[in-house]
């Protein structure tokens, strides 16, 4: 049966690639994001599958617009919320810091406390989050980046627990991205950088095997816990040293 589903930041990269396989194959899909021309020109694949809204996240009323676009989807079976921003701010600007946490911590909690009261409600649905693997350690270029990504994390597995607890048919699954071809996914340290198309088909798939975790691509579970375990001095002297890999451009 074709599901109903919410992507909130799908007018460019992963959710909107995410959107185009939902749509592709039946699905009818909200999708949400800040500039309604590219929404239009995403509408404009799939007329009759792809309903869109106008929203930031980071708007206090945000609430109101999730639940027209989900009025017009006559209900959702899945929300994924893939929005998310990075500021580059090597002088610690206090604008860029906080521009990051009001979207990437206030946005994503709102979007995240209106999927859990909307499912909780029906009795049942699932959530997605995307998230990265920014959330493992610090980082000098991008502080607010990946300590709102360690954050996002956080919430939701502390949203897994308490769906498991309540039994209340909630579904939590967190992605988690290494490097992937869009416009966020720029630096000159960039290896294994995977394609759109490779990531959103590895994403739907742990969506529809309603998996709690999986990295994006798979191999990135490996950096991911060997940063965890790295010692302060040999993490520090990895992300100071002035090495560099990969540049897409
Ligand atoms: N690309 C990578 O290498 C990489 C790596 C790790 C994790 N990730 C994560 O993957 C997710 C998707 O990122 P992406 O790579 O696909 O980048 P992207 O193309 O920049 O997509 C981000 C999406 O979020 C939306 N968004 C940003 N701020 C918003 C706001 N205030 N309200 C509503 N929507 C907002 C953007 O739409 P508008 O600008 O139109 O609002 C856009 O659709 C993010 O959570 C990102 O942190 C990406």
């Amino acid at each position: 049966m074709s599901k109903k589903i919410l992507i909130v930041g799908g007018s460019s990269g992963l959710g909107r690639q995410l959107a185009v396989l939902y749509a592709g194959e039946g699905c009818e899909v909200g999708v949400m994001g800040r500039r309604e021309n590219l929404l239009t020109d995403l509408r404009e694949l799939y007329p009759d599958n792809i309903f869109i809204k106008k929203g930031d996240i980071s708007d206090e009323t945000i609430s109101h617009s999730l639940a027209e676009l989900i009025h017009d989807l006559n209900g959702v079976d899945i929300i994924i919320l893939a929005a998310s921003i990075i500021h580059f701010n090597n002088d610690l600007l206090p604008d860029p810091e906080r521009n990051t946490i009001d979207i990437n911590v206030k946005g994503y909690t709102r979007v995240l406390n209106y999927a859990w009261q909307y499912f909780r409600e029906k009795g049942k649905g699932q959530i997605v989050g995307i998230t990265s693997i920014a959330a493992a350690r610090g980082n000098k270029e991008a502080p607010a980046y990946h300590a709102s990504k360690a954050f996002q994390s956080v919430y939701l597995e502390s949203l897994r627990v308490k769906a498991k607890f309540e039994k209340n048919g909630i579904v939590i699954t967190e992605l988690i991205p290494g490097y992937i071809d869009t416009e966020m996914g720029k630096g000159k340290r960039m290896f294994w950088v995977a394609s759109l198309g490779k990531a959103a088909r590895q994403a739907k798939k742990a969506i529809t095997k309603k998996k709690s975790k999986a990295f994006i691509t798979k191999r990135w579970w490996l950096v991911y816990h060997v940063q965890r375990l790295l010692p302060t001095f040999i993490y520090d002297w990895i992300v100071n040293g002035s090495w560099t890999l990969k540049s897409k451009h």
